[in-house]
């Protein structure tokens, strides 16, 4: 046999420098395991067809399980000259076991052996994210439940706002991750369909059972469209879209840790052993976890425009630009894992300053809201007392004093409403606990949403 497996009706050898260009071998070598896996599937639906007999179906079976230890064991060799993976493993079947392994690509193409492949390694991947996600959904919760109580500054615009708890603003990623999770367990349900038997692009004329290639390869469900099996690339962008949001909140949470290890807020301290020093000054600790994570978002984001932009002009049904979509999925798959992996070990090694925290709710105005409402709970109209407060606000800034270190005289000079009970009102822990409107801050709110959460985790 001829080395290419296509090569019959050429005159010429292959140009050398074509051979470089269109290999993938050196990017689709990971798909390995799964292309062994869906022929030796592929090898018993045939038998069992009759389409080859049982014996040669068992001898190629045999064969392909050698190929995977070869390749486990680094005794495979790779050569530009046979493309990508597919090829490389026909190839050396048909070294091992002879003749019988030219009747492997019966009723078979490539376009729908690496759908197949990219969709066994793709749910494989997926169901690894999603219990990298779990683990770090359960650190938040750990997180929340052992800083119970703590009391922060909550921000908008990066402004002190009004007071929250700690385990509140953790339990807000929690929130985020969890919708994360649900879109890969989503997006499953659409990576989970078997492509095989759809052939080049129009179906076969043998008689395949795709049903039970499915079964074999444990699929829920088969394509129904042979062009559209060949052609698709959706579950691709999808999970990279569904990967794209999840970095988008990672670099989120790194942006806070980064601002919260800085002297400036020094909220946190992340462990030595998570942090890295500076060659030239010798005081410097970095948060370089967190930059790198929210570094690498960016490349996330430029794979899901490299394989919407890869497929939008793409006629039906495979085209050779598909070969690309490897290189920046396998990137996001890598970014990725190796974000949440780093994240989830990082995590335990925060310190929060527990106390430099709770100062955060003392200055600022932080309470101010809660004068107003102070107000209105005795008559005011809600925008009256807004403006009351703000002239109270102005007159604190002038002065230095913050709400509650005036006197009721003083207070009184901006609404004859206010009596010596506001100070017990303005007080942090009293301003949480009455944010029990469903998703509020308040204590018992809060320990509810923790409970319902290692619920949810099984904890
Ligand atoms: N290496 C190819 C890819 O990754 C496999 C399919 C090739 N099919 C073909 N007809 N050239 O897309």
């Amino acid at each position: 046999m001829s080395e290419k497996p296509w090569d019959g009706r050429f005159q010429e050898s292959t140009d050398k420098a074509v051979e470089v260009f269109t290999s993938s071998i050196a990017v689709d070598s990971r798909l390995y395991r799964h292309d062994i896996e869906g022929s030796m599937a592929h090898c018993r639906m045939l038998a069992k067809q009759g389409i080859i007999t049982n014996d040669e179906a068992e001898k190629m079976v045999a064969g392909l399980a050698k190929i995977k230890g070869d390749i486990e064991s680094g005794h495979f060799a790779y050569s530009d000259s046979l493309e990508d993976i597919h090829m490389h493993i026909e190839s050396a079947l048909t070294q091992d076991i002879g003749e019988t392994a030219k009747k492997l690509h019966t009723a078979r193409s490539r376009n729908d052996q690496v759908a197949l492949d990219i969709r066994m390694y793709l749910r494989e991947v997926s169901r690894d994210v999603i219990a990298l996600l779990k683990d770090i959904r359960t650190i938040l919760v750990t997180l929340a439940e052992k800083h119970d109580g703590v009391v922060m500054a909550g921000y908008t615009h990066l402004q002190r706002a009004q007071p929250v708890l700690l385990s509140h603003h953790l339990m807000a990623y929690y929130e985020m991750f969890k919708r994360d999770e649900e879109r890969f367990t989503d997006g499953l349900k659409r990576i989970n369909v078997m492509p095989l038997g759809s052939a080049a692009l129009a179906g076969t004329t043998y008689p395949i059972d795709r049903a039970y290639t499915a079964e074999l390869l444990d699929f829920p469900k088969v394509s129904a469209n042979s062009m559209d099996s060949v052609a698709d690339r959706d579950f691709i962008i999808e999970f990279i879209s569904a990967s794209s949001i999840c970095m988008m909140h990672l670099s989120r949470f790194s942006e806070e840790l980064i601002l919260w290890s800085s002297s400036e807020f020094a909220f946190v301290v992340i462990s030595d052993a998570f942090t890295t020093g500076s060659s030239i000054m010798p005081q410097k600790k970095n948060p370089d976890i967190p930059e790198l994570v929210r570094g690498k978002t960016g490349r996330v984001y430029g794979n899901l425009m490299s394989v919407l932009t890869l497929m939008k002009s793409l006629p039906m049904t495979y085209n050779r630009d598909m070969q690309e979509d490897k290189p920046p999925l396998f990137d996001t798959v890598d970014t990725l894992t190796a974000c949440l992996d780093i994240y989830r070990r990082m995590l335990p090694n925060i310190t929060f300053r527990e106390r430099r925290l709770s100062e955060t709710t003392e200055t600022g105005f932080i309470n101010a809201t809660d004068l107003a409402d102070y107000l209105a709970s005795k008559g005011l109209p809600f925008r009256d007392a807004h403006e009351a407060v703000g002239r109270t606000v102005a007159y604190g800034l002038g002065n230095g004093k913050e709400l509650q270190d005036m006197t009721v005289a003083e207070l009184k000079g901006f609404s004859p409403l206010i009596e010596d009970d506001v100070f017990a009102f303005l007080e942090t822990r009293n301003i949480i606990d009455r944010r029990i409107s469903q998703g509020g801050t308040a204590t018992a709110n809060v320990r509810e949403a923790v409970a319902q959460a290692k619920r949810d985790l099984g904890l």
